[in-house]
């Protein structure tokens, strides 16, 4: 998918296998679907701006994004990223993936309104030096705006307001939202979101790119493979050239056939926030209209131990899609030892990567024979190039996927449902008009089923 280094899409453990030829039936849809793209014809086509990651993320832009980073690293060791789904879980799961051990530090707030986390995180930022990057297209989302509110106050606090100001950066609507407001009369330095991009997939605008540069990850290099990525998969439409359009294809045959859920399992605790964004951009694009494939996850093999017995042996409604790394991993050999008593000599001299990759080989076969077929991605290492081909190529699978559905993929009317009734329970301005019957609605069923032990 990548020029550079190329990644692989093995579908040769599904079961009843299935040949590009099995597939043909869907190149119509998919060409339509296509069209639907890259003619902008389709539902939600005004959110296609993340198609061209270079026209998105241009070269003078990425130049300023790292000269934001210089100066904010001049008078902060660690960034917090204030942002809430789309506008975190790119970054962070680039980070995690990627980032040196000895990289500078990135972390979280805002995705919770955990007072525990909350209360750990302040006192740990209480005498360090921070810089602030918050992230919200709509500049109103609640859980970063308290967030927000908190760590400026904190800020302000340690280094004054002035100096406060030069240590925020806010990723936002480029002319509307509070946020915006606030930007621009508090003067921070502002990364505009572009209208046409959705928060899931915005990793490769300044949402992204900036925490992702703080952290010393290299951002040419990870939209160089997004680039060449998106250059892969629009060449051809046909499925058995275009590896996005495959994905999207056997995806829904699988759940044409019933496999209903789609279980990403990874072998590296890395990439645990790789399954985490995949999970948001699949399930806010196709979980609607009563549809949608129910995007999982597992870490192997700590959850062969755990999740192990039900893929293996529960309903089979189940789908696996493998992540596996070749290559780059530190070696570790397993020693000889003399007296033997734990039985494992028998693996000495083995590098810890290889018993992982066996463990990889034996869980695929094992799950497609207990009737659980399987997809992997193999990436060549975990490097900047490859891993930004990898999420270009889930985004443009996506799309193509939730047009094969007949859903739209950019839109998340779902979304509004609770916050409606937790507006309507706060007494939000502009909802106040509801709390009486949300609140009805919540004392006629309290208490009524509850046991106390
Ligand atoms: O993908 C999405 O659109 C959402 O996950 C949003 O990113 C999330 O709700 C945060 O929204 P905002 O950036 O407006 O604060």
């Amino acid at each position: 998918m990548s020029k550079n280094i190329p990644i692989k899409l093995d579908y040769s453990y599904l079961a009843p296998e299935v040949t590009v030829n099995d597939l043909k039936w869907w190149q119509t849809s998919i060409d339509l679907a296509h069209e639907q793209l890259h003619k902008g014809t389709g539902a939600g086509n005004d959110f296609l701006g993340w198609m061209e990651p270079s026209e998105i993320m241009p070269k003078e832009l990425l130049k300023l994004i790292k000269n934001t980073v210089i100066d904010l690293r001049k008078s902060a060791d660690i960034m917090v990223v204030v942002g809430i789904g789309g506008s975190y879980l790119g970054a962070r799961t680039v980070i995690e993936a990627l980032a040196a051990k000895n990289a500078p530090e990135v972390i979280y707030a805002g995705q919770t309104l955990s007072a525990d986390y909350t209360a750990n995180l302040l006192s740990y930022l209480s005498d360090k030096r921070f810089c602030i990057n918050v992230v919200s297209k709509s500049g109103t989302t609640t859980e970063p705006a308290i967030a927000f509110r908190l760590l400026k106050n904190l800020l302000e606090k340690n280094v004054g307001k002035e100096a406060a100001k030069k240590l925020i950066v806010a990723s936002t609507d480029p002319v509307k939202g509070a946020l915006r407001k606030m930007s621009n009369d508090e003067e921070y330095v502002t990364f505009p979101i572009p209208a046409n991009v959705g928060g899931r997939y915005s990793v490769f605008t300044a949402v992204g790119m900036l925490p992702i540069a703080f952290a010393g990850i290299d951002i040419d290099a990870f939209i160089a493979g997004a680039t060449d990525c998106a250059a892969a998969c629009v060449v051809e439409t046909s499925i058995e050239k275009n590896p996005a359009y495959l994905y999207a294809a056997l995806r829904n045959h699988l759940y044409g056939q019933g496999k209903s859920i789609e279980i990403m399992a990874t072998f590296e605790p890395r990439l645990r926030f790789l399954s985490e964004w995949w999970k948001q951009l699949y399930g806010e694009s196709e979980g609607k209209d009563g549809m949608g494939i129910f995007p999982a996850s597992v870490e192997f093999t700590t959850d062969l131990h755990s999740m192990g017995q039900m893929i293996q042996d529960g309903r089979r409604n189940i789908f696996e899609t493998f992540i596996t790394i070749e290559g780059g991993m530190p070696s570790i050999i397993i020693p000889e030892v003399e007296e033997n008593l734990d039985g494992l000599n028998f693996l000495a001299g083995l590098d810890i990567n290889e018993v992982n990759k066996r463990a990889y080989q034996g869980t695929a076969l094992a799950h497609r024979d207990g009737g659980v077929p399987s997809m992997s991605f193999i990436l060549p290492e975990l490097s900047a190039m490859p891993f930004g081909a990898l999420l270009y190529f889930f985004e443009k699978a996506c799309g193509i996927s939730g047009y094969l559905l007949r859903v739209n993929p950019f839109d998340q009317p779902g979304v509004e449902a609770y916050k409606e009734n937790m507006f309507a329970l706060m007494n939000k301005p502009g909802f106040a008009d509801k709390t009486e019957k949300v609140v009805a609605a919540i004392k006629e069923k309290a208490g009524k089923s509850i046991v106390t032990f």
